[in-house]
């Protein structure tokens, strides 16, 4: 016999890259959200941790707030969930800031939202829960929504593994820089690194391209051609400061 869960699993598809991300009101430590509404004209990470008092989603959370300024210059917020009650967060916050310590931050005060989710019911939309690790947690889920809503890449990691926050911010930085300049970016990429001119759209271009690639572009093949962007610039567009 299958459980409710099971069962509802089936039915709820899990949000892709390129979809809408799913809509939702929810109760958070910072009061009442619409999301993701409230977050239009910003990029949001949305993230899930499996629960309050524990000590990987504690480091976690520390690091988030340590961050906070260098995602919103980058135009970005941050939400958190997990499956606890708001006093839990509360409290949980307040003991954060009050005694931990971890890899020099103290008295981090977590001023980002932390949405209460008693009812599993944003973590199920977002398949935030993942039966095969736990039924009753969510997992470290990571969502990327762009100031349209729309979803622009997904993390998981299990609950046994801290988030490279190193990685969150480059992945957010090389989407935004995808976007304004049209390019994509290989494997590694940090601003300033050679971009990638997306491949020819034909046979023509392809060879066009390859016999007379200018000192903008790069190419070692039709399909591989690269051209410079400079760091600054890329910082200058993607970061207000
Ligand atoms: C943690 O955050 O420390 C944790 C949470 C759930 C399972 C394992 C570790």
């Amino acid at each position: 016999m299958e459980t409710l869960l099971e069962v509802q699993e089936k039915i709820t598809p899990m949000p892709r890259i390129g979809d809408s991300a799913p809509s939702f009101q929810a109760v958070t430590t910072q009061g009442m959200i619409n999301f993701p509404d409230d977050y239009k004209g910003q990029w949001v990470i949305l993230f899930s941790h499996p629960a309050d008092f524990t000590p990987v989603c504690t480091s976690e959370f520390m690091t988030f707030a340590k961050l906070e300024g260098k995602f919103a210059n980058a135009n970005c917020k941050l939400v958190g969930l997990s499956i606890d009650g708001l006093y839990s967060h509360i409290a949980w916050l307040r003991t954060i800031k009050d005694k931990i310590e971890f890899k020099g931050m103290k008295n981090m005060e977590v001023k980002f939202p932390l949405i209460e989710d008693i009812t599993m019911e944003i973590a199920k939309k977002y398949g935030m829960i993942q039966p095969g690790e736990s039924k009753t947690q969510a997992v470290r889920a990571v969502f990327f929504i762009d100031p349209h809503g729309i979803i622009r890449a997904v993390i998981y990691y299990p609950l046994s593994l801290g988030r490279n926050f190193d990685e969150i911010y480059r992945a957010l930085i090389a989407m935004q820089t995808a976007d304004e300049f049209s390019v994509a970016t290989p494997a590694d990429w940090q601003p300033g690194d050679d971009v990638i001119v997306p491949p020819a759209g034909s046979c023509g271009t392809a060879k066009e391209r390859v016999e007379s690639a200018n000192g903008e572009m790069e190419c070692t093949d039709w399909f591989f051609c690269t051209r410079k962007l400079d760091k600054k610039k890329v910082l200058d567009t993607v970061l207000k400061n």
